[in-house]
């Protein structure tokens, strides 16, 4: 198959991409290797990628069309964004060039070059703080409590009217906190496993009093995989590991790992913040065989060995 895979010198569309090229998929990477975080991590997954790497923004039409004028796609695995929760309250502009009409230009390609399969990022960030748990692809998701989140939920919205208008094939995914090597550095593993290892404080928000469904990156890959192979018409997926880990336990693992003890500042809740998150995967379990395999300790192991190995600590 001949993959468009947006946003793959991130994080998750690198693992994506570098999956689609082990098992011999044709992969044509689009992104826009933007500051938000260290670009030399950017570039450094990049290049271990043996695909054609074509820096563009999403949300300009023309070049995009460019892209879909040059290669012929069986599918789309669109992942570029503008991540992070916290960010958004700061540069709300950005979420909405990135995110709302870099998807809507990509649904408009898909119409118009008469691509049929589109697989989309969304995030477990839609449930917003939602009391029910766990968080379930039935429950109502209109109540977000950052622009990122309305951002991605209005990605799941655009998406169902292509669907429902051009009989686009469309699944979206909502991931969980995707972490492992080559993981981003603005998410909470990587800002403290380094801060540990300077021997500086690390900021514990709600006073310690997060959980999370952390996902290990692997988990979260093979659930893309299977929404690629699938082609549904119109599907919602929680992609995660289906297990609350109370951010305390998993500051914890990370000490363990590196043998040294974090210096915590104890501060409150940030606006926009969820304080848990848990998913009920049973869905993605039944209609795409998805089965989360990575505990936890063996995940925080993985990304410490390979953040010394990377950065040659
Ligand atoms: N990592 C997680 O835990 C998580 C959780 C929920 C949802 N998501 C979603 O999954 C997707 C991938 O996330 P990630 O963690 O890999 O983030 P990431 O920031 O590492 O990857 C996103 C990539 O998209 C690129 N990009 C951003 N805006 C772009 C634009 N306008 N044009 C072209 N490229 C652009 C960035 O340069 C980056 O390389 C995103 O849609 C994100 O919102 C991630």
């Amino acid at each position: 198959m001949k993959i468009l895979v947006t946003g793959g010198a991130g994080f998750i569309g690198f693992h994506t991409a570098k999956a689609l090229l082990d098992r011999g998929d044709e992969v044509v990477v689009v992104d826009n290797f933007n500051e938000y975080y260290d670009v030399s991590l950017k570039r450094a997954r990049a290049n271990l990628l043996s695909c054609e790497i074509i820096e563009a923004d999403v949300s300009d039409y023309d070049d995009m069309k460019k892209v879909f004028e040059d290669y012929s796609f069986d599918k789309i695995c669109h992942l570029a964004a503008q991540a992070g929760v916290r960010y958004s309250l700061e540069k709300p502009f950005v979420y909405e060039k990135s995110n709302v009409k870099g998807t809507l230009v990509l649904l408009e390609l898909c119409r118009k070059f008469k691509v049929k399969d589109f697989v989309f990022a969304s995030s477990s960030s839609v449930y917003g703080d939602n009391k029910k748990q766990p968080f379930s692809e039935e429950d109502r998701v209109d109540t977000p409590i950052s622009l990122y989140a309305a951002t991605k939920k209005s990605n799941e919205e655009m998406a169902y009217v292509y669907h429902h208008l051009f009989g686009l094939n469309c699944t979206g995914l909502r991931f969980f906190t995707a972490y492992g090597p080559y993981g981003r550095s603005d998410m909470a593993l990587f800002i403290f496993t380094k801060a540990i290892l300077e021997g500086k404080e690390i900021k514990v928000f709600n006073n310690g009093n997060m959980a999370r469904d952390f996902t290990y990156i692997s988990d979260t890959i093979s659930g893309i995989l299977s929404a690629l192979d699938s082609a549904f018409k119109y599907e919602i997926f929680n992609i995660a590991r289906g297990e609350k880990v109370k951010l305390l336990d998993f500051i914890k693992e990370i000490e363990k790992n590196l043998g040294m003890k974090a210096k915590k500042k104890f501060l409150p809740l940030q606006p926009g913040d969820v304080p848990e998150s848990l998913a009920d995967i049973s869905k993605a379990r039944e209609m795409i065989g998805y089965n989360p395999k990575v505990s936890i300790k063996e995940g925080v192991k993985k990304f410490v060995d390979w953040y010394k190995e990377f950065y040659s600590i």
